[in-house]
């Protein structure tokens, strides 16, 4: 009787209503969940071959396709991938199907069309000066080159004395003939449509150039999680077509797509990455069938589509703070600012930086060591006409 009475009681109905509410949320939480992880399921799209070993999946957070949800989640959602990534390379195609595709210029033969497009020696993807300021202004030690093709780039940071390069490229046909000393030990055969890839550590900066056109929407979660493992990301996209250029689009729209996927763009590193790769425009004298009346429009994609992103999440960590090394102690407007040991007058020196923050010293035999590996690659098929006819 007492429990009718109080049934009835307008306590009990708030009581009732409230229990409902909070049913009723669960379950659209419960059902948003499940939405979110079947999108990303969706999103990180992996190929699984009939060669391929079977999916395994271990507690530890290394990956090998996208099965479990859960580790995928893990790896693809805003977070530093951990764990060891496994790299999925290749699926060779048969020549039968190689005779089908017309790649003209462009390398890739063996690989599935999506990939390759890279060429002998494409000037207009190279900037030495940018490197440089790089190394010796930003403080970068540590790179990741994804999408390297030959390794041209990768093999750059190499010779000028990095602590850590690995270059992730897809296209077997790019591996075999990779101009990067010690290839085993920088090269990683990945290619992102198969599945989400990433380095075993992380690193000051990610390097992609003349990358992302290459590769559908779809697929981007794959290669996020190895941007997301570096604290500067410098990256290009092309304004016009190209092999299998299925994502071509401005400025903003990169922009947007980055900084959706939680990247801070830099206005500041990107106008400077810009203006300093445009002094190497007229360079002639990189390899040796380079002629001296000639224009190769050196590091044109750089200056024309470099945008530089910050990741917060490993830009912050100790590791990554001796970043934007520029000297901390002043003398003059004129003059720029100098070591602080050399300053003994105000106490400056009293608190040196410990090496380790100090930018790498870059020498002239470094850029010799890099040049002998390149003077023989052809260049011929991206002289400047041709350039301005495609672009
Ligand atoms: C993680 O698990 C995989 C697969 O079970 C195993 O091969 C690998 O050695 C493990 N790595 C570590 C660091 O325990
Ligand atoms: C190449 O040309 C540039 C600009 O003309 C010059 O500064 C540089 O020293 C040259 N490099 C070599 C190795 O000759
Ligand atoms: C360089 O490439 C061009 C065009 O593909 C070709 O005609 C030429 O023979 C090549 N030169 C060398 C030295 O391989």
């Amino acid at each position: 009787m007492a429990i009718l009475k109080w049934l009835s009681s307008a306590s009990a109905s708030a009581f009732i209503n409230v229990c409902c509410i909070i049913l009723l949320c669960m379950n659209l939480i419960q059902n948003n969940v499940s939405i979110h992880e079947r999108a990303i399921r969706q999103s990180v799209v992996v190929t699984q071959d009939k060669d391929d070993p079977p999916v395994v999946l271990s507690a530890n957070g290394s990956l090998r396709g996208s099965v479990s949800s859960d580790n995928t989640m893990a790896a693809i959602s805003m977070v530093i991938p951990r764990g060891k990534a496994v790299a999925l390379p290749s699926i060779k195609i048969t020549e039968e199907e190689e005779k089908n595709i017309e790649r003209s210029f462009y390398g890739g033969k063996g690989d599935k069309p999506h990939l390759g497009g890279f060429t002998e020696f494409d000037p207009m993807g190279v900037s030495p000066s940018l490197w440089k300021y790089m190394i010796t202004y930003l403080g970068i030690k540590s790179l990741l080159d994804v999408g390297c093709g030959r390794g041209i780039s990768t093999s750059w940071f190499i010779t000028h004395g990095l602590e850590f390069v690995q270059c992730a490229e897809g296209s077997h046909d790019a591996v075999m003939q990779s101009i990067v000393p010690n290839v085993k030990e920088h090269v990683v055969e990945h290619d992102f449509s198969r599945g989400p890839w990433w380095p075993d550590r992380t690193v000051d900066a990610a390097w992609a150039v003349e990358f992302t056109e290459h590769v559908g929407r779809n697929y981007q979660p794959n290669y996020i999680t190895a941007f997301r493992k570096a604290a500067l990301i410098f990256v290009t996209h092309s304004n016009w077509g190209g092999w299998h250029h299925v994502e071509v689009h401005n400025d903003d729209w990169w922009r947007v797509r980055w900084e959706a996927a939680g990247f801070v763009y830099s206005e500041y590193l990107t106008k400077s990455a810009r203006d300093i790769s445009r002094k190497d425009s007229g360079l002639n004298n990189l390899t040796l069938d380079m002629k001296p009346d000639q224009g190769y429009s050196v590091g044109q994609h750089i200056r024309l589509s470099i945008q530089v992103f910050i990741n917060p999440m490993v830009a912050s960590l100790p590791e990554h703070a001796h970043l934007f090394a520029e000297h901390g102690c002043f003398i003059s407007r004129d003059d720029g600012n100098v070591d602080c040991s050399v300053l003994q007058k105000k106490g400056q020196a009293l608190t040196p930086l410990p090496e380790s923050f100090k930018p790498l010293i870059l020498t002239d035999d470094m850029d010799k060591e890099w040049l002998d590996l390149i003077k023989h690659l052809n260049t011929s098929g991206r002289r400047i006409e041709e350039a301005a006819k495609s672009g």
